[in-house]
């Protein structure tokens, strides 16, 4: 099969013949029909990511259909039209059997913990546990976009940050998550302001619902409390300036949810957070069985995933795509149609 390997960090990677995965007892194959460009795709190939062996294949935010079942799954066939989070996770650990998938100790990851979707076919690990089936009415691109930055943010914004309707939500970077992040809080009944540098993004954040929008200045945290101050301010960029931001723009007993990666670190104003009572929530994408409740809002027209989708690109120009993150986000999601 053809897939976007990874030899060298850093170092644009190339399209070559592989072998195809094998599958697995517990796991399917995958034809992938429709995979997204991530900037955590970026992290890896720049070497921020300590589970990746070179030589690699990236891509963890997919959807396809099964082309293998492995011995022991059951209820699934070949053909079958699916998608899966991007945290592959055991389903009989602790965790899991508390139903915190989203941080099972023994999660396989596409494209970070073995070979990703950046090709024709792709292995999803514990099959029973990982497996989300697709509404007949749902396209590919729209699928793939909620194995990671969609279903994401869903978390994020809805069981992390529990933000509720009447709320102000700062949304700091609106790329994939962030526009995301945007388009769900601002169906819960929150006031949303999006922030970035780019006007593009910016615009496409107002598209989405956002009722302010900040180009991202020196000014960013006064323009912020000129709205009267965040309940809740989300990291979608992952940058230890917007963390320092987003903490001085809450509200007192605000809360920040992390979802952008900080592999420097961040140093936390500590003494901030306990006077003023603030909350720090870091968020790890989703669980398969939370599907169900953002499908239910995606079938009602409540949200709108494929309106995120900008650009749709082949395999082909995905090393040159993936390189291009480097100096920046075209506006919008990208998805890879391998
Ligand atoms: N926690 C998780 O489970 C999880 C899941 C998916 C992605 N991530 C991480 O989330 C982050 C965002 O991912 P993405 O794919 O949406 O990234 P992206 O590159 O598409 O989006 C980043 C956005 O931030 C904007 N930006 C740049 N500098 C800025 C600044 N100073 N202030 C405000 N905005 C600025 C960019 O213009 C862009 O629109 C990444 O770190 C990614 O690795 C985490
Ligand atoms: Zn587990
Ligand atoms: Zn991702």
């Amino acid at each position: 099969m053809r897939a976007v390997v990874i030899s060298e960090y850093g170092v644009l990677p190339e399209i070559r013949e592989v072998a195809e995965p094998a599958v697995a007892d517990g796991s399917v194959v995958l034809k992938v029909e429709a995979t997204g460009l991530c900037r955590s795709d970026w992290h890896g190939w720049m070497g921020h990511d300590s589970d990746i062996v070179l030589p690699h294949v990236p891509g963890h935010e997919l959807a396809g259909t099964i082309a293998a079942v492995g011995a022991g799954v059951s209820g699934w066939a070949v053909g079958d039209r699916v998608t899966t989070p991007f945290i592959c996770a055991c389903g009989a650990c602790e965790q899991c059997l508390e139903g915190n998938q989203q941080v099972c100790p023994n999660q396989l990851q596409p494209g970070f913990n073995y070979w990703g979707s950046f090709a024709e076919y792709v292995a999803v690990p514990y099959a029973a546990v990982n497996l989300v089936r697709l509404p007949d009415d749902m396209d590919f691109a729209t699928a793939a976009g909620l194995g990671c930055r969609f279903a994401t943010s869903f978390r994020a914004v809805h069981q992390v940050g529990q933000v509720v309707a009447g709320e102000r939500v700062a949304v700091f970077g609106c790329g994939g998550v962030g526009l995301s992040a945007v388009m769900i809080a601002t169906a819960l009944g929150a006031e949303v302001i999006a922030i970035d540098t780019n006007p593009e993004a910016l615009h496409l954040a107002r598209e989405y619902g956002a009722a302010h929008t900040i180009h991202a200045s020196a000014d960013t945290v006064a323009q912020i409390h000129d709205l009267g101050g965040a309940h809740v301010t989300i990291d979608a960029l992952g940058s230890n300036d917007v963390v320092q931001q987003a903490l001085q723009a809450l509200r007192p007993r605000g809360r920040h949810v992390q979802i952008g990666l900080l592999p420097q670190g961040v140093q936390l104003d500590v003494g901030r957070l306990i006077g003023q009572e603030l909350t720090w929530l870091g968020s790890h994408g989703m669980p398969a069985h939370a599907y169900p409740e953002m499908l239910a809002l995606v079938a009602t027209g409540n949200l709108n995933p494929q309106h995120l989708i900008t650009r749709t690109i082949p395999l082909e120009q995905t090393p040159a795509a993936l390189a291009a993150l480097t100096n920046g986000t075209p506006a919008g999601v990208t998805i890879i149609t391998p």
